[in-house]
C-alpha cells in the first residue's frame, strides 16, 4: 500500500497592520511542496491592509477591535476564531496586542512570532533605533516560539542584517523586513513539518526509550523497535511504527493493560491512539506521534510502563535506583 502523504498544517495568522509578512507567509504556503496552509488571518484591527490582501486571496479573515473591550474577552474572541478555523498553529506577524497567559497557554509549542531584532537583544519597540544608538555592527529579525515573556520564547532561527554607514533607522526596518519575509515562511515551514517527520519522531521517541534501564534498540521486521534485558533474552516494550501497514501514522506501539483498557482509550480518544494490524489482539497500543501536538511526557510515562510490563526485576531495581519511581 502507497504510504499516506503527511497533510498540511493549518495556520492561523494573527496581523495588525499591513501584514507584509502574512503575504510571505500565504504566498510560500502555495509553492510547491509546501507543508502549510493557512486558514485564517485574524485582526484587532478592522482597517488592516493584510485583511484586504487576504480577502482578495480568498483566505477567511476575522477582525474585532479591541478597542473598549477587555483583554481578556478580546483574547477569547480571537481565540474562538482560530478553533473555529481548525488551525493547528498560529503564527503572529505584526499582532500588536500582548496575550493573556491563558491565550499563550493554550497554544504553547504551537504558537510563532516574527521579532525585528536578534534575540534577546531588543526586546519590545523601537528595535532599530535602538541598535542604531547602540552603534551595533548588525540588526536583524528572529522567529520565536512565544511563551508568557515578552518576545522572550526559545529563538528557532535568526536573520543578521548589516547596519550601514549613515543609517537611519526607516531604511534598516526595510532592509530587515526584507530578511524577514524570507526567514519567516522558512522557519513555519521547518517547524511545522517536524511534527510529521519520521526521522524527528524517531529520535525523540529512541531518546526516550533508552532512557530505560537496560534498554536496547533492536529492529523488528525492519522497524525500530526497544527492549528490556539482555542481547539474548531481552523482550520487546516499544516498537516505531511508521505509517506501515496502511496506517496513516508515525506511531509508537506499547502495551496497554489489556483489550478493555486499549478499546476504551481508542474510542475515547481517537486522535491520540488506534489499534495498530497484527499487534491489536494482543494488547498493544498504537500512540499517534505525527500530530501538531504531541504530548512528550505521555509518551515517556507509556514507554516506562510498557517497559515495566516485561522488564525483569534486576532492570526495575535500576529504576528504582535512579530514583525515577
Ligand atoms: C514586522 O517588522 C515584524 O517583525 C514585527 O512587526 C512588523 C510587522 O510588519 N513583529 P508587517 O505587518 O508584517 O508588514
Amino acid at each position: 500500500m502507497p504510504e499516506a502523504a503527511p497533510r498540511k498544517a493549518k495556520v492561523a495568522v494573527l496581523i495588525s497592520g499591513t501584514g507584509s509578512n502574512m503575504a510571505a507567509l500565504l504566498y510560500a504556503s502555495r509553492l510547491h511542496r509546501a507543508t502549510y496552509e493557512i486558514v485564517l488571518v485574524a485582526s484587532n484591527n478592522p482597517d488592516a491592509p493584510g485583511l484586504a490582501l487576504a480577502s482578495a486571496e480568498g483566505v477567511p479573515g476575522f477582525a474585532l477591535s479591541h478597542k473598549g473591550m477587555a483583554r481578556a474577552d478580546h483574547d477569547a474572541a480571537m481565540l474562538q476564531a482560530i478553533a473555529e478555523s481548525g488551525a493547528d498553529y498560529v503564527a503572529l506577524a505584526g499582532y500588536m496586542r500582548v496575550l493573556g497567559s491563558g491565550f499563550v497557554s493554550q497554544w504553547q509549542g504551537r504558537m510563532l512570532n516574527i521579532h525585528p531584532s536578534l534575540l534577546p537583544r531588543y526586546k519590545g519597540l523601537d528595535t532599530h533605533a535602538r541598535a542604531l544608538a547602540a552603534g551595533d555592527t548588525h540588526a536583524g529579525c528572529s522567529v520565536h516560539l512565544v511563551s508568557d515573556e515578552l518576545d522572550g520564547g526559545e529563538v528557532l532561527a535568526q536573520t543578521r542584517v548589516a547596519i550601514q554607514p549613515g543609517d537611519t533607522a526607516e531604511a534598516l526596518a526595510r532592509r530587515v523586513q526584507w530578511a524577514e519575509h524570507q526567514l519567516y515562511p522558512r522557519v513555519l515551514s521547518d517547524y511545522v513539518a517536524q511534527s510529521s517527520d519520521p526521522e524527528y519522531l524517531l529520535g525523540k521517541v529512541r531518546e526516550l526509550a533508552l532512557a530505560l534501564p537496560a534498554a536496547h534498540e533492536k529492529a523488528s521486521m525492519g522497524a525500530p523497535g526497544w527492549r528490556v534485558g539482555s542481547e539474548k533474552s531481552g523482550r520487546y516494550f516499544a516498537y516505531f511504527n511508521n505509517r506501515h501497514h496502511g496506517s496513516p501514522h508515525v506511531a509508537l506501539l506499547v502495551k496497554t493493560g489489556g483489550m478493555d483498557e486499549l478499546v476504551n482509550l481508542v474510542e475515547a480518544q481517537p486522535e491520540s491512539y488506534f489499534k495498530p494490524m497484527f499487534y491489536g489482539a494482543s494488547g498493544w497500543i498504537g500512540v499517534i506521534l505525527d500530530r501538531p501536538d504531541p504530548d512528550w511526557d505521555n509518551i515517556a510515562g507509556w514507554l516506562e510502563r510498557s517497559w515495566r510490563a516485561v522488564a525483569p526485576p534486576s532492570a526495575v531495581k535500576l529504576l528504582r535506583a535512579s530514583g525515577d519511581i
